[in-house]
């Protein structure tokens, strides 16, 4: 037997017994006489002693070990004389009666302790030894229980999970394909799946009704906090369902992981248009934590000498509550904000409104103080507030103030990440313009249904046409985001059209699927969660990869197995594939 208790187990209960622990030294200390260890496992740290009492042989091996030796413990619980109120086991030490080294341990690159940091690289490229640390680990345990919980509530649920292809047909709509060569099929290749979508909405004309997969998706994207080329979804497709009774479905799995996991009651989960949403969040993700919702001012400052607001399309601002103390180096900073490339803001313009209700601004000369205050009450702003202003056109103007938003819900401290506030998008644009190739793009995917009411809309106004598509964000993530599926070959062949594909090359590359719609698709709706986020959002943490296991850096590599790598000319000639040289 390597052991009969784990490190994390012990207690005053037990003092008396004879226990055997195995585990990594974390830490050795020697003060004379006497060796304290720190022993660690999955399941907590153990304090060892080592005396003149203890046997010889057991001396002369606690004096050969190093940081992170695998050893196996033996000893009789004692009480600690001094106690460490810190961790579970802090009132108990094992004296030891044996000691055996079951594996030696270069030392690591870096101590393997709760608050060391080793740096990303570092941490990444041995990030085996990274995840010996508790505070890692135990993202993985509560990525681990949430799949858990996840699964058993579908489960309860009817749906059937389902595993589908890895090795699929590549498809030119949304993110680039990561590709697969096929030895067997000369110059063919496979593409992973950016999603099932295809698969579990065949799912659906196979009649499995309701249909579950926690499963890996490939995109080879550009890489941020909230993206890897390979994340996992709750990816999930029913039958004869609209979309309300969707969102009621994964309302109920987003209330459940609440509950289950962080014991937090979900009351309320409201509904909010796109339109809404840009209009009063300036994107489709409004974070609910924190009010500063943005008013247009358009119609109250135009015709008043100012040029900047003269000839703007759009005039709109936020209100920070109690910043009117801001200093004109605050300010400053938050114009430098804005203008950042990634922001794209134009300018700044701010109002105080002071104690005595008066409201002063950086533009008063063009302004009266009549309208000045008429701004402050369209925000219904108080004394002790700023005014925060931009303009330009519309679709830019309003995600510029969607970034000075949340800056300043930052800096007002506003973003509680214990405070939890989810709500359904609904009612997306079908299709998007895409400038450069001039022609649209499916907002969604190309299989959601426009709105029916909307259909009429599809040959006069594409880019007017709403879509039964469905975000879950919450605190300003985007979690999930799905569908009702176009189950109509004809809609769908009018969908391809509109998006550009001649009949031959939908057929080519979709034909499959409208081939099978020939045979009685039922309606049907589905959703995808993204799993990683929705774990980093419950753990609390900024990044996705600190709730994956062995995560990519952020150009797509993985650091620890030095993975994309080169490929023997063997292996590339039987691939019928040669290199080029990059440019
Ligand atoms: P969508 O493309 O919106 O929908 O993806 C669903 C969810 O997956 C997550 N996600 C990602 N997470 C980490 N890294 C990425 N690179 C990444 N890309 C997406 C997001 C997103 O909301 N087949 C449809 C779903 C459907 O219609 O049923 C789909 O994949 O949280």
């Amino acid at each position: 037997m390597y052991r009969n208790h784990t490190c994390g187990e012990i207690r005053t209960e037990n003092i008396g017994q004879e226990v055997i622990l195995a585990g990594w030294v974390q830490t050795v200390r020697n003060l004379g006489g006497m060796t304290f260890l720190d022993l660690r496992d999955r399941y907590g740290i153990t304090q060892l002693v080592v005396d003149d009492h203890s046997d010889e042989e057991v001396r002369k091996t606690a004096s050969s070990l190093g940081r992170e030796f695998v050893v196996q413990a033996k000893g009789i619980v004692r009480e600690r004389s001094s106690k460490n109120p810190k961790i579970p086991t802090g009132e108990v030490e094992l004296h030891l009666s044996g000691l055996t080294v079951l594996n030696s341990a270069v030392t690591p690159p870096f101590t393997i302790q709760e608050d060391t940091d080793g740096g990303d690289e570092l941490r990444m490229k041995y990030r085996y030894l990274d995840l010996r640390r508790e505070s890692v680990r135990k993202n993985l345990e509560l990525r681990a229980k949430m799949a858990h919980v996840t699964r058993n509530y579908l489960d309860s649920k009817q749906f059937i999970e389902t595993e589908t292809p890895v090795l699929i047909r590549s498809t030119p709509e949304g993110a680039r394909d990561f590709v697969v060569p096929s030895r067997m099929n000369p110059n063919q290749f496979y593409a992973l799946p950016q999603s099932p979508q295809l698969f579990k909405q065949l799912l659906m004309v196979a009649g499995f009704d309701r249909y579950y997969q926690i499963v890996k998706c490939f995109r080879d994207e550009d890489l941020r906090a909230d993206r890897q080329p390979e994340f996992t979804q709750i990816d999930c497709e029913m039958s004869y369902v609209h979309q309300e009774d969707v969102l009621n479905m994964f309302e109920g799995l987003t209330k459940h992981l609440f509950k289950e996991i962080k014991g937090i009651d979900i009351t309320d989960f409201p509904r909010m248009t796109f339109a809404e949403a840009f209009e009063k969040y300036g994107n489709d993700k409004p974070d609910l934590r924190f009010g500063m919702i943005i008013h247009e001012l358009t119609d109250l400052v135009k015709g008043k000498d100012f040029k900047l607001f003269d000839e703007a399309e759009y005039v709109g601002g936020i209100c920070a509550t109690g910043c009117g103390e801001y200093t004109r180096k605050q300010l400053d900073a938050l114009t430098e904000f804005i203008k950042r490339p990634q922001i794209g803001g134009t300018g700044l313009i701010y109002a105080k409104v002071n104690e005595d209700g008066g409201v002063k601004s950086s533009v008063d000369k063009y302004f009266s103080p009549e309208e000045l205050q008429g701004w402050a009450s369209r925000f219904d702003a108080k004394p002790g507030d700023l005014l925060l202003l931009t303009f330009g056109k519309r679709e830019k103007a309003l995600p510029v103030l969607s970034s000075l938003r949340l800056e300043m819900g930052r800096q007002c401290g506003l973003l509680d990440k214990e405070n939890f506030k989810p709500l359904w998008v609904i009612d997306f644009p079908l299709l998007e313009w895409n400038e450069e190739t001039q022609r649209f793009f499916a907002m969604h995917h190309p299989f959601t249904s426009p709105k029916p009411e909307d259909i009429p809309l599809l040959d006069t106004h594409p880019g007017k046409v709403r879509a039964n598509a469905y975000d879950l964000v919450i605190n300003g993530v985007e979690i999930g985001g799905g569908s009702v599926r176009i189950f109509d070959s004809s809609l769908q062949a009018k969908m391809f059209s509109i998006l550009g594909f001649t009949k031959e090359a939908a057929e080519e590359q979709f034909g499959f699927l409208m081939n099978a719609f020939k045979f009685g698709a039922p309606p049907h709706a589905g959703i995808a969660f993204g799993f990683d986020r929705l774990v980093s959002l419950f753990a609390a943490l900024d990044s996705i990869r600190d709730v994956i296991a062995f995560p990519k850096n952020n150009s797509g590599r993985d650091v620890m197995n030095d993975a994309p790598a080169q490929i023997a000319p063997a292996q590339l000639e039987e691939l019928y594939l040669s290199l080029v040289k990059p440019e």
